[in-house]
């Protein structure tokens, strides 16, 4: 069964959609098969991939909002073999508006997500817009594991008490919801900034893993205007390095791996000891 992977965090600029898109490419490098989809109006995710927006004939916009349309009828293919992407579309961001006329509007991409056929893919890669609207409401309903991704950053970790507050209300919407942990990104290794945050979230949060860290480097921003990954346009840089770790760490914390304390239930409790 695929898994979902949502790349969540209400604050801009955390690399989630920078992480969205080179872990799917580190994923389909493994020979995993990864449908990657934008929900963020930006369609940051679906220029970063090469496809042309303007050119589109459906987008999620249309998956969401019409119900005679299925997944299979969005989905396009990219510049990233292996990687299928539903595409964005700037109309999405008056889903936000019109999905209030929906009866259980926090469910339609997980009602989506279920009635489609998923079986050609291993994983689902979700990319989040910054915001906490109902559009990723409807993610974190519809995800089955969350990875945070988070940049040294002072307003960081106050950004995370009301996510975890979000998450907390969700479950009741999806028990089965769990945040895998943080993905550092931009970590500058000599910055005390970065190290501080570290420490900071590992003393906050201790049941939440860390994946590995994403170090800061300019080539970054270059492959997303090449309009590809950083594996393929830069295969040896640090950050390509990092990002199939990233791929290689989910790949061994499997939805099905168990053992762990409840990290969401674990991280709403510290987070009210905070307050
Ligand atoms: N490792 C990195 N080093 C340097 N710059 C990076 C790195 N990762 C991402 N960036 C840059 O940081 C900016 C934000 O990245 P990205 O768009 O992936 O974040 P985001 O969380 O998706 O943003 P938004 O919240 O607007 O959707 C971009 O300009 C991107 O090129
Ligand atoms: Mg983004």
């Amino acid at each position: 069964m695929a898994r979902i992977v949502a790349f969540f965090n209400q604050k801009g600029g955390t690399a989630k959609t920078t992480s969205t898109l080179n872990v799917a490419a580190a994923l389909a490098e493994r020979g995993r098969r990864v449908l990657a989809m934008d929900l963020d109006p930006q369609a940051s995710l679906t220029m970063a991939t090469g496809v042309d927006v303007a050119g589109l004939d459906a987008s999620v916009y249309d998956l969401l909002l019409d119900d005679g349309l299925g997944l299979a009828a969005v989905a396009t293919p990219t510049a990233i073999p292996g990687v299928t992407l539903v595409p964005s579309h700037p109309d999405l961001a008056a889903a936000e508006l019109e999905l209030l006329n929906v009866l259980e509007r926090e469910r339609q991409l997980d009602y989506r997500l279920r009635s489609a056929d998923l079986s050609p893919y291993d994983y689902v890669l979700i990319d989040s817009p910054p915001a906490l609207n109902v559009l990723s409401v409807n993610i974190l309903v519809a995800a089955g594991e969350l990875v945070i991704p988070i940049e040294p950053h002072p307003l960081s970790l106050m950004v995370l008490r009301r996510l975890f507050e979000t998450i907390g209300r969700i479950r009741r919407l999806n028990p089965r919801l769990r945040v895998l942990g943080f993905l550092p990104t931009k970590v500058h290794h000599s910055s005390r900034l970065a190290a501080d945050m570290l420490a900071t979230l590992a003393e906050e949060f201790p049941d939440l893993a860390r994946l590995p860290a994403v170090p800061l480097s300019v080539k970054s921003a270059e492959s997303a205007a090449e309009r590809t990954s950083i594996l393929q346009y830069m295969p040896r840089s640090a950050v390509a390095a990092a990002y199939r770790e990233v791929g290689a760490w989910l790949e061994a914390h499997g939805s099905s791996a168990n053992g762990h304390a409840d990290p969401v239930a674990a991280g709403q409790e510290r987070v009210s000891l905070h307050v």
